[in-house]
């Protein structure tokens, strides 16, 4: 495989992070999507021979998650404890192959860091002090105006914000306004997709205000103290985006700070994008350091076309799904069924009915067929053919001969994998893995190994050796998003990387992958 191995890039680092999730409540799909794609994202790197670092974690201030602990009765500090353990829970659940997991509450290693940064940017005099009178989203934990609202309510939230009135340290946002709209419009802060990176130009272009960054300590007192004033705590979003340098020392500036910064690239979806595409760069300027390279807005997912909300109980419960369909099922749909860059939908129907055409019948199924054929024929040890074999036998394209089976991996099917890849196009990426798949059911078809073997039995080792390799690839592609499955057809394949040129396959059983659902 030389194209493979052109991909591969030694030394090259690659830090990658999710939001972290608020504990205020246990995790729904929602956070389950953007965790998968982050870990897609994560493993394809790695297979490219980068050195990955994917950081997760849990965002533990502020009202929204002391008043549910409050409602509760509850102590704040078991509250998190035990929300925050059950995201961990949910990601060991669903391989999410996180390097790190970061707590905002940890006071050893987010709390310094979190105030270096303010105690830095107010040296440089980007802080001063206001009262401020507006609107607050409790849900959003974002101060916001009326052109937020419709029907004078959030749009994420469906609740009215609450006024407030206080006497705030303040961010000279506006001052960055016009850096960073340079910035993304070079691309040198990338925002995927296209009509988010557009999204945030206009609303710089309208012009930046200043922004809040604490909360008076009367009335918030789970957080972390402003540095240099005590009777202030800091608002929740100005600490919790230093998470992800507080994940590499960037106080003690270490060899992971040097190593990892700036972040290649951070996954969230489009509700907090204004956070991670103005005000956490804009807070970077401030502080001198560089910019992430890029971020990644997905899209929300529904629940039957509607918004999940707890009063409507359509909320989607990932555990759930993943124990009655199995893990990489989940997986599967959530990056191939749904597309990173619009809004997705999720109905269990849908999910069952992806789950049978692509997962039972499709893999499934291919597996299992060619699987079986090569034990029948050939007890499982299947040689590679010599070129001039391997060229007789190659795909048919209406009716026409085109490549041989490898030949097609190489030059037409990893290409546009990869190409997907890189454009985040990351569904579309999983979509050349089913491609071949049906491109290898119609190489089946077309020269019927289950009739050749009584006639040609050399010609039958060669299709089904062709057959296996095309699968062994078909694997490589899969492993990002289903990595639990991948493993199981390399054991199946007797491979064990992807630079192997397959000269004998010496096959072991297989599990029925994914049995058919009712
Ligand atoms: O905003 N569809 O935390 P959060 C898709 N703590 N993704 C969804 C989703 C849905 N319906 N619901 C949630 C916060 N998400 C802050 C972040 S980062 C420094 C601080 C995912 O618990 C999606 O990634 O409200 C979204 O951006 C994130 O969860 C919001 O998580
Ligand atoms: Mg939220």
């Amino acid at each position: 495989m030389p194209l493979l191995r052109k991909m591969e890039q030694k030394n090259n680092k690659f830090y990658i992070t999710t939001p972290i999730y608020y504990v205020n409540d246990v995790p729904h799909i929602g956070h389950a999507y953007t965790s998968v794609l982050t870990d897609v994202l994560a493993r394809y790197n790695r297979f490219l021979g980068k050195d990955v670092l994917f950081l997760t974690g849990t965002d533990e201030h502020g009202a929204k998650i002391c008043r549910s602990a409050e409602a509760k009765g509850v102590d704040v500090k078991d509250f998190v404890d035990e929300n925050s353990a059950k995201f961990k829970e949910l990601f060991k659940l669903l391989n999410i192959s996180n390097d790190d997991f970061i707590r905002t509450s940890d006071q050893e290693r987010h709390w310094p860091n979190a105030q270096k940064i303010w105690g830095k940017i107010r040296v440089k005099e980007d802080v001063y002090k206001k009262k401020y009178e507006g609107l607050y989203c409790v849900g959003c934990e974002a101060f916001i105006t009326e052109r937020d609202l419709v029907d004078g309510k959030c749009i994420y939230h469906d609740k009215e914000p609450e006024k407030i009135e206080e006497e705030n340290y303040f961010f000279k946002l506006s001052k960055y306004g016009d850096e960073l709209k340079n910035l993304i419009e070079k691309d040198e802060f990338k925002i995927y997709p296209e009509s988010k990176k557009k999204e945030v130009l206009s609303f710089i272009g309208e012009g930046l205000r200043d922004i809040s960054i604490s909360r008076p300590a009367k009335d918030i007192k789970w957080g972390i103290p402003v540095p240099w004033d005590s009777d202030h705590t800091l608002y929740v979003w100005a600490e919790a985006l230093v998470n992800y340098l507080s994940a590499l020392d960037y106080k003690g500036g270490g060899k992971l700070y040097k190593k990892f910064w700036p972040a290649d690239i951070h996954i969230m979806a489009k509700d907090i994008l204004r956070f991670h595409a103005v005000v956490w760069p804009a807070i970077l300027l401030s502080a001198g350091l560089e910019l992430p390279k890029s971020l990644l807005a997905h899209g929300f997912i529904n629940s039957g076309g509607k918004k999940m909300s707890k009063t409507l109980g359509n909320v989607v419960d990932p555990t759930d799904i993943a124990s009655r369909y199995g893990v990489d099922a989940l997986r599967y749909y959530l990056v191939r069924e749904l597309t990173p860059f619009e809004d997705g939908d999720f109905t269990e129907e849908k999910f069952k009915e992806t789950y049978n055409a692509n997962l039972a019948n499709g893999l499934g199924n291919y597996v299992s067929r060619v699987f079986k054929m090569a034990f029948t024929y050939f007890e499982g040890s299947i040689k590679k053919p010599d070129d001039v074999l391997l060229s007789q036998i190659s795909i048919k394209e209406d009716g026409k001969e085109t490549y041989s089976v490898p030949y097609v991996f190489d030059k037409v099917l990893w290409p546009k994998y990869q190409k997907n890849m890189k454009e985040m196009k990351i569904n579309k990426a999983a979509d050349v893995a089913w491609e071949a798949i049906s491109i290898l059911d119609g190489y089946v078809q077309d020269y019927e190994p289950f009739r050749l073997i009584k006639t040609d039995k050399e010609k039958t080792e060669a299709v089904l050796w062709s057959l296996l390799c095309g699968l062994a690839n078909i694997v490589w592609m899969i492993y990002p998003f289903m990595p639990e499955t991948a493993e199981k057809i390399m054991a199946g394949l007797g491979v064990k990387n992807h630079k192997d040129s397959w000269e004998e396959f010496k096959l072991n059983e297989v599990e029925n992958l994914f049995p058919r659902k009712e």
